[in-house]
């Protein structure tokens, strides 16, 4: 982009692409079966969704119009509503935010990308997956090369723009993951012994449910809808007054919930056709997926570079709307150019990424919060503090100090159908309360 016209999505569906294919990343293919799995499956499910409904699709709605209203990224809305107040902190946070999260999201794409061509090793006969896993993490050239590959990825796409980078990828992207997903499905419910999988996904087991269930349910949410960092306000920044936000919203809202829950029809079904742990953590999707491939006979290696291909996929259009936050930045606020602002930030980004890339190595004597290692930290401090307190910050905002009439009023812009009062009072009350409740959780884990 040069001068003073601002990029926008060239279409809706681009847009939408876009905007899902940020929410639809690791957190959807990895994290959500794995909580799912310790939080008794089809119970958290259900709670996920009432959450999701009542504190996702509001602040989704909440950040869009922001960024459409000021046509500014993260920093520059505050700015823009609150001149001279500290509200523009939450802008900075977002930032920050985007800084620490891709440094670790990049990192563990990396091994998204070094496993789709690993089949050669844990296809052979007594591989032991963990110890593969093991021998990849701990090995600082490959988890290096693999991270600057993956940046460079990143980089490029951006560089490339709104329209003739972000947007364009996405809409190749998007549908590929969709098509791919589909496939691993079909190939993982027609196991012999799929069904044991299916009762534990889909039955709730109320009794495994718990309090603690609900707050990682609220963190969930946040993660995976991209919220809470000024993301999808710079997203929104790129929208003309002609889309209609709330019905986008429900789009983004919904096929990210679709993936997330089609990812536990991957893996559940295999995972116990095969006699697994379901509650495996970090390990599920590295250590497990491939003992499972590796039992498929030679069938597994052409399902294994699938279901790798998909998950970096997910993690590349997540990963470029983390660096466009950071860059956005610094074109609307610094007047870079968009290739610099890109070049400079994912250099920063990259630089970064040294700690939670060599954290399992050179560094894995640095344990910064509570003896977790320094990849844990990072996405504990991202995750657990910085996005639930932009969040709550973002509808405090709106509810108390821009007024949801302003926001209402942009949202019915070329809607259908505007957000009305139960929106207002979800942003005014509901949404901060629920929030603070899952920080308080974090920062007692803290202590
Ligand atoms: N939503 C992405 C995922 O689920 C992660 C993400 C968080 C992306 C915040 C952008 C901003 O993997």
């Amino acid at each position: 982009m040069d001068g003073n016209q601002r990029e926008q999505w060239q279409s809706r569906i681009g847009f939408i692409a876009a905007a899902a294919g940020s929410a639809i990343g690791l957190g959807n293919i990895w994290r959500f079966p794995f909580i799912t799995g310790k939080y008794g499956g089809g119970a958290f499910v259900l709670v996920y969704i009432l959450i999701l409904i009542f504190v996702g699709y509001p602040v989704m709605n909440s950040e869009l119009l922001l960024g459409r209203k000021t046509q500014r990224a993260a920093v520059g809305a505050f700015k823009a509503l609150a001149p001279g107040t500290p509200w523009i902190l939450v802008g900075y946070m977002g930032v920050l935010a985007g800084f620490i999260i891709l440094s670790y999201y990049s990192v563990v794409a990396g091994w998204a990308l070094a496993y789709m061509f690993k089949s050669g090793t844990y296809m052979v006969a007594d591989a032991v997956p963990g110890d593969i896993f093991v021998g990849l993490i701990t090995n600082p050239g490959a988890i290096l090369f693999y991270h600057t590959v993956f940046m460079l990825l990143c980089i490029g796409i951006v560089a490339g723009g709104i329209e003739k980078g972000i947007e364009r990828w996405s809409l190749i992207l998007m549908p590929a993951l969709f098509v791919l997903l589909i496939i691993l499905i079909i190939r993982s419910v027609t196991l012999p012994g799929a069904g044991a999988g299916l009762t534990f996904y889909l039955k709730p087991v109320l009794a495994n449910f718990s309090g603690e269930g609900f707050l990682a349910a609220l963190g969930q949410v946040f993660f995976s809808l991209s919220l809470g960092m000024g993301c999808m306000i710079t997203y929104g920044s790129y929208l003309s007054k002609k889309e209609d936000i709330p019905l986008s919203a429900r789009y983004i809202v919904v096929s990210d919930t679709s993936v997330a829950i089609l990812a536990g029809f991957v893996i559940f079904p295999a995972v116990f056709a095969f006699g697994l742990e379901p509650g495996a953590g970090p390990g599920l999707t590295f250590i497990t997926i491939p003992a499972v491939l590796a039992k498929m006979g030679p069938s597994g290696h052409l399902f294994g570079f699938m279901f790798f291909t998909l998950l970096m996929i997910a993690a590349l259009t997540s990963a470029i709307s983390l660096l466009e936050v950071a860059t956005a930045y610094f074109i609307d606020e610094m007047k870079f150019n968009r290739k610099k602002a890109t070049l400079i930030m994912g250099l920063l980004i990259w630089l970064l990424g040294f700690f939670p890339a060599l954290g399992y190595s050179k560094l894995s004597h640095i344990l910064p919060i509570r003896g977790m290692d320094l990849l844990d930290s990072f996405d504990f401090v991202a995750n657990n503090i910085m996005l639930p307190l932009g969040g709550m910050l973002t509808a405090a905002f709106i509810g108390w100090y821009w007024g949801t009439d302003k926001a209402i009023e942009e949202s019915s812009i070329g809607a259908s159908a505007k957000l009305g009062s139960g929106y207002a009072f979800l942003i005014k009350y509901i949404v901060p309360i629920a929030i603070f409740l899952v920080f308080l959780n974090s920062v007692g884990i803290l202590g």
